[in-house]
């Protein structure tokens, strides 16, 4: 009860800071314009979209358009963002996007998807879709089950997801990454972060402890994929969880099946720093690729 209290009063404080400092940042912003085009606090914090502060947003733009610069094909793209959120990966891409690039960008929640359009939508390169499917954390109300994306097959060249693979149920992976590997057309690639369970991520379960981690500001122990996600045994939760989509880790037996089952290749893996280990983002990075 204390710390609810505690948390919406530094919610507060944390709005009313980060407004005074926007409001001056603009004419003083050399280097990027997205940084500035990033939603105001309580559109980030409403229904818990995810991370909460205006320098993490930074961070992470900067690090996926770095990626991005380096993974986009050449020539016309077509990119589908599954889970976009509100725009955070669309930010990250703005910067090397030309006239005759195309960003689509999809989720299960209608207020992001709403967020997206009124951000957004007057860049005639966006659409925003909205999936009318269950997730037990982000869309607990709709009733309906996974369903095909309105996608046709090889209509996207790229795709990116970040942060949505880990709040994957076992029988949602398996189905979205088959949809992944259907609207990809042949050489198109993918970048999909996850939290897999491999022996990098084994070596360090003996050391963690309730100390801050050294890689982020977290206890070690708090990312310990313990608790069988709906009785699963390759797919967990972690301690924290009200629901397993919360955080679901994966097994790599059973991320690779997925993999294959989805008919893509892994063209690069970046583990995350959640594994006790230098990483470049928090969660692991794949790129996937589709025969081409
Ligand atoms: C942790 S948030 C990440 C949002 C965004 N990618 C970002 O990085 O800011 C996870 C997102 O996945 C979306 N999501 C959950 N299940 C989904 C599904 N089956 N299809 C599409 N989006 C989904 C949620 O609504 C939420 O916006």
């Amino acid at each position: 009860m204390l710390n609810r209290i505690k948390r919406r009063f530094d919610m507060k404080r944390l709005a009313h800071l980060e407004r005074r400092y926007r409001a001056i940042q603009p004419g003083y912003l050399s280097r990027v314009h997205t940084v500035g085009e990033i939603p105001d606090p309580e559109t980030r914090w409403a229904n818990g979209y995810g991370t909460i502060t205006y320098s993490e947003w930074c961070f992470t733009l900067g690090l996926f358009q770095g990626l991005f610069h380096r993974l986009r094909p050449e020539g016309a793209m077509k990119m589908l963002d599954i889970g976009c959120g509100i725009g955070r990966l669309y930010l990250a891409m703005k910067p090397q996007m030309t006239a005759a690039d195309a960003y689509v960008g999809l989720d299960v929640m209608p207020d992001a998807i709403d967020v997206c359009r009124k951000a957004y939508g007057d860049d005639p390169r966006t659409s925003f879709v909205h999936l009318p499917v269950h997730n037990a954390t982000y869309a607990s109300d709709a009733g309906a089950e996974r369903t095909a994306w309105p996608f046709d097959d090889s209509s996207f060249n790229f795709a990116s997801a970040l942060s949505v693979w880990t709040h994957f149920s076992e029988d949602d992976f398996f189905f979205y990454l088959k949809e992944l590997g259907r609207v990809l057309e042949p050489g198109g690639k993918a970048m999909i972060t996850f939290f897999i369970m491999d022996e990098h991520y084994d070596a360090t379960l003996a050391g963690r402890t309730s100390a801050t981690s050294v890689y982020y500001p977290q206890p070690e122990e708090m990312w310990k994929y313990d608790v069988p996600a709906y009785g699963s045994d390759e797919f967990f939760t972690i301690k924290a969880a009200k629901v397993p989509e919360d955080a679901i880790g994966v097994r790599k037996a059973a991320f690779d099946r997925a993999v294959v089952e989805a008919g893509l290749s892994i063209a690069e893996y970046i583990p995350g720093y959640w594994k006790e280990r230098p990483g470049y983002w928090f969660q692991d990075v794949v790129v996937f690729e589709k025969a081409g």
